[in-house]
């Protein structure tokens, strides 16, 4: 199958467009190359790249030519940039997720939506979210793709467009941005920089390896009934635990970690009832605490290639307006 993957060359986007062009797929990666899109996540995988902007309805419909669907990884992610500025989640999670569901609608071609675990906003100890629970999310990142999840809802309903929804728990695994929590802290200390934790660190994430959280997208894109949402959860653990071993694998000082002031409106925790996605065969194959983060520490520390030219330059200007008070 010609599947168009938007947002293809980011992290979790580059790891399902190489996924599915080892199986055998024509991939077509639309991406935009913003600060967190990277030509070299797709380094030797055999898919056209093709540079622009979902918002762009000619540049989707001549990426999209001859391809039978579209997987849609492309929006801004990171909720501490989000607080700083929401224009630009704003703008790619609403409105580039409504201009591809035009393109669906033109072509017939199926969508699938990747979304996250934070839509549903914070989740008391003791329950999970399931995929019809209402949408709380807390942050102008989180609200920008609650308000993407609702377009395709609201499309599949009105123009009977064949979408689906995936949303997933925290990611990790190489190639992503050294913004999140994993990233920054593993390449942080292995250069001997600070660990900034937020507050007291006992928030806590579900956390999904890129491999398992593709083989989940792919299932849906197979497998996913029209207008259905489909959460896919992780393994559970505190942000100081994950701090500990990040420290352990990386032989690092404990000294590092600074308490530094938390993140405004800061989800306590995420928890996903993923019980229906389960029924569709899929289940994780990694685990965080297992070997998932000692692999993931290794692929950072053979791959200084790949990150340091990333924290430079618009990097250091965005660590400075979030970090540099707080670490001072
Ligand atoms: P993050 O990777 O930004 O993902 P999200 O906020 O989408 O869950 O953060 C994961 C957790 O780690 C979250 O509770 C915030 C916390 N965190 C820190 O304590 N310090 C940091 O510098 C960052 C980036 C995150």
């Amino acid at each position: 199958m010609r599947v168009l993957v938007t947002g293809g060359a980011g992290f979790i986007g580059s790891h399902f467009a190489k996924r599915l062009a080892a199986a055998g797929h024509e991939v077509v990666v639309l991406d935009k190359l913003t600060y967190s899109g990277n030509r070299a996540n797709l380094e030797g995988a055999d898919v056209e790249l093709v540079v622009g902007d979902i918002c762009d309805a000619d540049a989707v419909a001549r990426a999209g030519a001859g391809c039978e669907a579209v997987v849609n990884f492309a929006a801004e992610t990171h909720v501490d940039r989000s607080i700083l500025g929401a224009a630009e989640f704003i703008e790619t999670d609403v409105h580039g997720t409504y201009v591809l569901l035009g393109w669906a609608r033109d072509t017939g071609a199926r969508l699938v939506q990747v979304s996250t675990d934070e839509v549903y906003g914070d989740v008391p100890e003791g329950q999970s979210s399931r995929e019809d629970d209402p949408l709380r999310p807390s942050s102008p990142y989180s609200a920008s793709k609650a308000g993407g999840d609702l377009q395709v809802l609201a499309a599949v309903r009105t123009f009977g467009i064949d979408a689906c929804i995936t949303r997933g728990a925290n990611t990790y695994g190489p190639n992503q941005h050294p913004e999140k929590l994993i990233p920054l802290f593993v390449t942080n200390a292995l250069d001997g920089e600070p660990l900034p934790v937020y507050g007291d660190g006992r928030q806590r994430r579900e956390w999904l390896h890129a491999e398992d959280h593709c083989a989940a997208v792919e299932r849906v894109l197979q497998e996913g009934r029209p207008g259905e949402v489909y959460n896919v959860g992780g393994e559970e653990h505190e942000n100081l635990d994950v701090t500990k071993w990040v420290l352990a694998f990386t032989k690092a000082d404990s000294d590092l970690v600074r308490h530094v002031e938390d993140r405004p409106g800061h989800d306590r925790r995420y928890s996903l009832d993923d019980s229906k996605l389960r029924a569709l065969g899929w289940s994780p194959s990694h685990s965080l605490s297992g070997s998932g983060l000692r692999q993931t520490v290794e692929w950072y520390e053979q791959n200084r290639a790949w990150w340091e030219p990333i924290k430079s330059g618009e990097y250091r200007r965005y660590y400075e307006e979030q970090y540099g008070a707080r670490l001072r």
